[in-house]
């Protein structure tokens, strides 16, 4: 079967580096490029922490691009208190010998959308989509050739997670969310609601140690690192692995569940600014524009990571 090909748009981030790490393990996928963006740490950081990470996998050829500077409208607001100062604090990766490509992410974005078979490509946000907003802002025609948009982002009965009403990805830039969820391209969401049921605990983080390779290794210092904020927040065994669930979600569809309903994004008021307001019980005629996940079989999500996690 030919491989589902992809772009990842990251802000690493531990959680969005064992997402990349779990696309570049699997067959499935054909990753044709990982766009960087400014979020959890500033861009100079994401784009290097993206080829850290790719390089930690083995594939030093895996082409990475630096994207936006900041978001559309908003400054940007940073979580160096989450991922630490690196944006990929805990393990001690070495400065990547891998190329930043010239090309600018969201004109890659673009060019691949208008080259390949329309449909054939699907788009993996894991972070703010600043540039997956100013790609569709620059060539509308991509709306109708990307395949899907599968995302992490966005929250509802669990609330917020940088403010009350907002999660950070759509906080961050709320009007390229907006122009995204607008779009009229299929979209696969990844909310708070999901990923919160998916959380590091001790015995899950053993799980890759026991791996006994440099990738598990790395991997669970990284989550060793990421999840003490959250844990601290919550009171949790473990804090939630939000982005691999984007990658899982498009290996093993079954483990997750959930419904397909409107989504809108507040932009005006400063008070909720971010919010992913979702029609869960379809209470106004809005059209429905996104799949949103709200459950995940947590045990099979890990069994997955560290199974292919391990194959590096
Ligand atoms: O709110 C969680 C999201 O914000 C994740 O993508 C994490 O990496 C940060 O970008
Ligand atoms: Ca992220």
């Amino acid at each position: 079967m030919q491989a589902r090909k992809i772009i990842i748009d990251t802000d690493p981030g531990q959680d969005d580096a064992v997402a990349i790490l779990l696309a570049l393990a699997s067959p499935e996928l054909e990753v044709l490029g990982i766009t960087a963006v400014a979020g959890n740490v500033p861009l100079r950081l994401t784009q290097l922490n993206a080829r850290k990470i790719c390089e930690l996998a083995g594939k030093p050829e895996t082409k990475v691009f630096a994207g936006a500077i900041r978001p559309m409208v908003r400054p940007l607001v940073t979580a160096e208190e989450v991922h630490g100062k690196t944006g990929l604090d805990g393990p001690d990766l070495p400065e990547p010998k891998m190329p930043l490509q010239e090309q600018h992410a969201v004109d890659f974005i673009v060019e691949t959308l208008m080259v390949e078979e329309p449909g054939s490509v699907t788009l993996c946000p894991l972070g703010p989509l600043t540039n997956i907003g100013l790609a569709l802002v620059r060539e509308p025609r991509i709306a109708k050739r990307i395949g899907a948009i599968v995302l992490m982002g966005g929250g509802f009965f669990e609330g917020g997670n940088v403010t009350p009403a907002a999660e950070f990805n759509i906080y961050v830039d709320p009007h390229a969310a907006d122009v995204v969820f607008r779009s009229g391209v299929p979209i696969t969401m990844m909310p708070l609601d999901v990923t919160h049921k998916a959380l590091t605990t001790g015995k899950r983080v053993q799980a890759f140690r026991k791996l006994g390779t440099r990738v598990g290794d790395a991997t669970a210092q990284m989550l060793d690192f990421f999840e003490r904020y959250d844990e601290g927040k919550y009171g949790t065994d473990g804090g939630p692995l939000h982005d691999p669930c984007v990658v899982a979600w498009l290996l093993k569809p079954e483990l997750f569940s959930g419904r397909h309903v409107n989504v809108s994004i507040e932009t005006g008021s400063e008070l909720t600014m971010g919010m992913t307001v979702i029609d869960w019980w379809g209470v106004t005629k809005r059209p429905k524009n996104a799949q949103v996940m709200r459950d995940i079989d947590a045990d099979g999500y890990f069994s997955l990571l560290v199974e292919r996690l391990g194959r590096l």
